[in-house]
């Protein structure tokens, strides 16, 4: 075996690795999405589903559709953590014993995903 081609096949073996890693990265992070999903339901539906006191407030302030904050494109997880942990508007702030950080990263990315269905 040529030095060269010892070479190569480390390299494709490398690749082949990180793509693995990659994938499994990635199945992961829908796991993590599919959790924070149901700890939204759990947490802030009461209040951001359809009907809820939040998606009526912030029925006055966005465009139909973008008052459910599950519809929206623009949150990110520092503006998510502000609202929850200090409270917005009407919102009172949730305490950690009620949801823990853990718990509202996983919401974060719920409300921060890429894959929309
Ligand atoms: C007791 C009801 C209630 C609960 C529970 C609640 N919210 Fe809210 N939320 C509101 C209200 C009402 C508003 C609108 C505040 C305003 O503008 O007056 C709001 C606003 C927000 C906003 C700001 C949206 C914007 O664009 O201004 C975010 C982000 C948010 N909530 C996230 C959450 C998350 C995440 C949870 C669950 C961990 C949650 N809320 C639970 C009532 C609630």
């Amino acid at each position: 075996m040529s030095r060269l081609f010892r070479i190569r096949a480390a390299g494709i073996g490398a690749a082949l690795i990180l793509a693995v890693g990659g994938s499994l990265a990635s199945a992961d992070e829908r796991q993590d999405v599919e959790r924070g999903r149901e700890l939204y339901r759990e947490k802030c539906a009461m209040c951001h589903a359809a009907g809820g006191m939040g998606t009526g407030l912030l029925s006055r302030r966005y465009p139909k559709g973008q008052e459910l904050l599950e519809n929206r494109t623009d949150l990110d997880p520092a503006f998510i953590a502000t609202a929850v942990r200090g409270g917005i508007g009407n919102m009172p702030r949730i305490a950690r014993g009620e949801v823990s950080d853990a718990e509202l990263a996983l919401i974060s990315k719920y409300l921060t995903r890429r894959e929309r269905n």
